[in-house]
C-alpha cells in the first residue's frame, strides 16, 4: 500500500535505481579513514572540480557538512548571519551552537533571498570586548523552506563583494545547488566562486541513498577531516556510497528539469502561481495544513507540513510525469 502512494513529502525519499545499485555493487573500496578508498577519492576530486575549489570531503549528511563548513569559518563566540528560515538556523537542531559555539543573527526574506541592505545593517565588525563579531554570512541555494527559490548569481556576487570588503567569509548551503544550476543554467563553478566553503548533497534531488560533501580549500578540508572523525563521522569502505553519488552526477543532474516541470504542474493544481516555483519545491499556504495532509494521504498522495499553516510538495526522481499528473488531479480536488 505504501508503495502505491505518490510520495511528495521530500526529495530525500527516493530509492536507488537498479543502475545505481549496480554501480554501487561494482565500486572499488578501501578504508576511507586511512584515505584509501579510491571511489571516495574520485568523488571528492570530481565535486571539488565542479565548483572550482581545491578539495572536498565526503560525509554522511548535509547537516554534518553544514556544521563542519560553518565551524571552519566561525570560531566559538563569533556569529554567522543567515536568512531566518535557513536550514542551518531552523532545522539542524541547534547544532551550530551546541557543537561549535556559534551564534546566529538572521534577516527575513519571504523567498529566502539575500537582503544585502539587511546584511550590511546586521554585520558587526570585531569591536573587542563589546559585540559578537560577524565572521561569516550563510546563504542557502536553493532555499528549502522558501519553496526551492533560487538565489540569483548577481545577488550572490554583490554579497561576495560586500563580504570581501569587510573581511567576512561566505558559506553556501548548496544541498540543492544542482537544482539552481539546472533551473538557471548558471555553471556550478560560478556558484563555487562566491563561496569560501560549501555543503552540497547527493541524497536530495540527485537520488543517492546517502552522502554530502563539504567543498573548500585544501586546508579547510584537512581540518574538516579531523572534525568529521572527532564527531564520529569517519567511515570505512564507503566507496560503495560514493559510487552512488558518482552515478547520480552522471545520470541525475539534467533530469532535474523534469522535477521542476512537475512542480509547476502541482503548483497550478493547488492554486499556487507556477511562475513563483523556481525548482522542485512547492509551498502551499493552507490554514488547515495537518488536515489537508491527512486528506491527501487518504487519497493516495503523501505531502508534508513545514509549519501549522504550510504544506510542502517536493518532486523527485521517483515521481514520473504520470504520477505528477495523477497527484495534481487528487490535489486539485482537495483544494
Ligand atoms: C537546504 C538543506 N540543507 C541541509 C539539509 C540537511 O541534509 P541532511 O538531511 O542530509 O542532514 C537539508 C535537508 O533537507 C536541506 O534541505
Amino acid at each position: 500500500m505504501a508503495d502505491a502512494m505518490i510520495d511528495l513529502r521530500s526529495d530525500t525519499v527516493t530509492r536507488p535505481t537498479d543502475s545505481m545499485r549496480a554501480a554501487m555493487a561494482r565500486a572499488e573500496v578501501g578504508d576511507d579513514v586511512y584515505g584509501e578508498d579510491p571511489t571516495v577519492g574520485q568523488l571528492e576530486e570530481r565535486v571539488a572540480g565542479l565548483f572550482g575549489h581545491e578539495a572536498a570531503l565526503f560525509m554522511p549528511t548535509g547537516s554534518m557538512a553544514n556544521v563542519l563548513a560553518v565551524r571552519s569559518l566561525v570560531a566559538p563566540g563569533q556569529e554567522v548571519l543567515c536568512e531566518s528560515a535557513a536550514h542551518i538556523a531552523r532545522a539542524e537542531l541547534g547544532a551550530h551552537g551546541a557543537y561549535s559555539g556559534v551564534t546566529m543573527r538572521t534577516w527575513h526574506h519571504p523567498r529566502g533571498q539575500v537582503d544585502l541592505a539587511m546584511v550590511q545593517t546586521l554585520f558587526a565588525p570585531d569591536m573587542g570586548p563589546f559585540f559578537v563579531p560577524t565572521a561569516a554570512i550563510s546563504v542557502e541555494n536553493t532555499h528549502n523552506f522558501a519553496g526551492g527559490a533560487v538565489l540569483p548569481l548577481s545577488d550572490l556576487r554583490d554579497l561576495r563583494d560586500f563580504a570581501t570588503g569587510v573581511g567576512a567569509a561566505i558559506h553556501m548551503d548548496g544541498a540543492r545547488i544542482w537544482n539552481a544550476h539546472v533551473a538557471t543554467g548558471t555553471p556550478l563553478r560560478e556558484y563555487g566562486a562566491v563561496a569560501d566553503v560549501m555543503a552540497v548533497c547527493l541524497s536530495k534531488g540527485l537520488g543517492a541513498p546517502v552522502g554530502s560533501l563539504l567543498v573548500g580549500s585544501r586546508d579547510t578540508v584537512a581540518e574538516a577531516r579531523i572534525w568529521r572523525k572527532r564527531m564520529g563521522g569517519g567511515m570505512r569502505q564507503v566507496g560503495i556510497l560514493a559510487a552512488a553519488g558518482l552515478h547520480a552526477l552522471d545520470h541525475h543532474v539534467e533530469r532535474l528539469a523534469d522535477d521542476h516541470a512537475h512542480a509547476r504542474l502541482l503548483a497550478a493544481a493547488c492554486g499556487v502561481d507556477p511562475d513563483g516555483v523556481d525548482t522542485n519545491i512547492v509551498v502551499v499556504p493552507r490554514p488547515d495544513a495537518p488536515d489537508f495532509v491527512a486528506r491527501a494521504a487518504d487519497a493516495g498522495v503523501r505531502v508534508a507540513t513545514v509549519g501549522p499553516t504550510t504544506v510542502r510538495l517536493v518532486t523527485h526522481l521517483g515521481v514520473t510525469r504520470a504520477a505528477a499528473e495523477a497527484a495534481a488531479g487528487v490535489l486539485a480536488r482537495l483544494v
